[in-house]
């Protein structure tokens, strides 16, 4: 592959890390059950532990966000203090607040060992907008929260690709390094782009449109793209685009978006692979049919057959493979098919293999082939823009902070 990001950033090897006020960024935005709205996967909660067992003589402020204002995964992160709390079997202190008086004297009265997470940092609003770095710096979050921190670590690889102010602010005022999640996702990833070979094939599902056709564009023109196979709601988008879906799919900005995948489409025709059939649920029960035999109404659940065994073919002839998001409700068991059946034909072709985000995390698990892939990353449309050759914010931010602290 081209276009090899060679990253030098700081660890946490390089700091004494004794007796500081330590603040990290991590990432424990995790599936919420809509219904019982408790966390229904723990794996972003159970991956931040190797950095805090790294700052045992330090106090540590753990900073995370947890779903988008106003969608249904927004929650506090009282449920996530449990959780960590329980597998660490350490007490994790917390706070109701973010930047607040309460959270600033939560802060202050931290003595060495202790662990304090505040709450969801969206809460604050401009954690909710991205920013320059210099500006991020300016944000009353940063300007008043620094002041009690000597060092800040930057963990969050999935929200990596986000210039919000927890992510790129505080790294202009302080010593910034990486935790150890980012540090393993940089230096395995370089490693794996100097060996990796075409044809690229991209196996893309998810729900996060606008960043999916954004990376999309960005994989093929740089040349990390040969096929694009479509699953999931993109692959819905996709296929609205070829008119082969007739019924609206009722999602946010779905004219643009349809339009965005229709000129990619004409751009790149011979790049794109979308299902021939489907599985819909009747009443509960799993009914596959072709593309074109679709009902009005009917809800697409899952991949068919004959899809799997298309896109297995190609997956077959690749030199590298890279598969991000569920091909289906992969939650249900009787619409996880698609999802299991991708996965083994990654698993099992003789390509670099790079599975991405926390549910392919977790059917991998499931299914015992975490031993099959080269590199496996709960992160989702970050390490997809980490793989078109981006530099992304959290990455930029922290190679700046090391230029600066070994210059002085
Ligand atoms: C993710 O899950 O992709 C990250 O936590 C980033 O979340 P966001 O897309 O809401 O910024």
């Amino acid at each position: 592959m081209n276009n090899r990001q060679i990253v030098k950033v700081l660890t946490l090897d390089d700091f004494d890390l004794k007796d500081k006020t330590v603040f990290l960024r991590v990432d424990m935005n995790c599936p919420i059950d809509p219904e019982t709205r408790e966390i229904s996967g723990t794996r972003r909660i159970e991956e931040a532990i190797e950095t805090l067992d790294s700052l045992k003589e330090s106090k540590v402020v753990i900073g995370s966000h947890q779903g988008r204002v106003g969608n249904s995964e927004y929650t506090g992160m009282d449920k996530h203090a449990k959780v960590l709390q329980e597998l660490m079997g350490r007490e994790i202190k917390y706070v109701e607040d973010t930047i607040g008086e309460a959270a600033q004297n939560a802060i202050k009265n931290l003595k060495n060992g202790e662990i304090l997470l505040l709450d969801n940092l969206r809460l604050c609003a401009e954690e909710n907008y991205e920013f320059a770095p210099e500006n991020a710096a300016k944000t009353i979050m940063v300007s008043r929260l620094s002041k009690l921190f000597d060092l800040c670590v930057l963990d969050s690889f999935p929200s990596a690709h986000r210039s919000h102010p927890s992510i790129v602010g505080f790294s202009q005022v302080l010593p910034a390094c990486a935790g150890r999640i980012v540090e393993r996702e940089v230096r395995n990833l370089d490693e794996i782009m100097t060996v990796a070979k075409a044809p690229h094939v991209i196996v893309l599902g998810g729900s996060k449109i606008p960043d999916r056709l954004e990376a999309i564009k960005l994989l093929i023109q740089n040349g990390r793209a040969d096929h694009v196979l479509l699953t999931g709601l993109i692959g819905n988008v996709f296929m609205r685009a070829q008119a082969r879906i007739k019924s609206p799919l009722g999602i946010k900005r779905e004219d643009e978006v349809v339009a965005k995948a229709h000129s990619l489409i004409g751009e790149y025709p011979d790049v794109f692979a979308t299902p021939v059939d489907i599985a819909i649920d009747k009443d509960g029960a799993r009914v596959e049919m072709d593309v074109r035999e679709m009902g009005k109404g009917d809800k697409i659940f899952d991949l068919g057959p004959k899809t799997v065994e298309y896109y297995s073919k190609l997956i077959a002839g690749a030199g590298t493979v890279f598969i991000s998001g569920p091909a289906g409700f992969f939650e249900k068991e009787n619409f996880s098919y698609g999802t299991k059946a991708l996965l083994n034909a990654v698993a099992n072709s003789m390509a670099t293999t790079i599975v991405s985000g926390g549910h392919l995390t977790t059917a991998l698990k499931q299914q015992g082939l975490v031993d099959k892939i080269d590199h496996i990353s709960t992160a989702g449309g970050a390490l997809v823009l980490y793989l078109t050759g981006e530099k992304l914010p959290m990455i930029k931010a922290l190679e700046e902070a090391a230029i600066k602290y070994k210059s002085k």
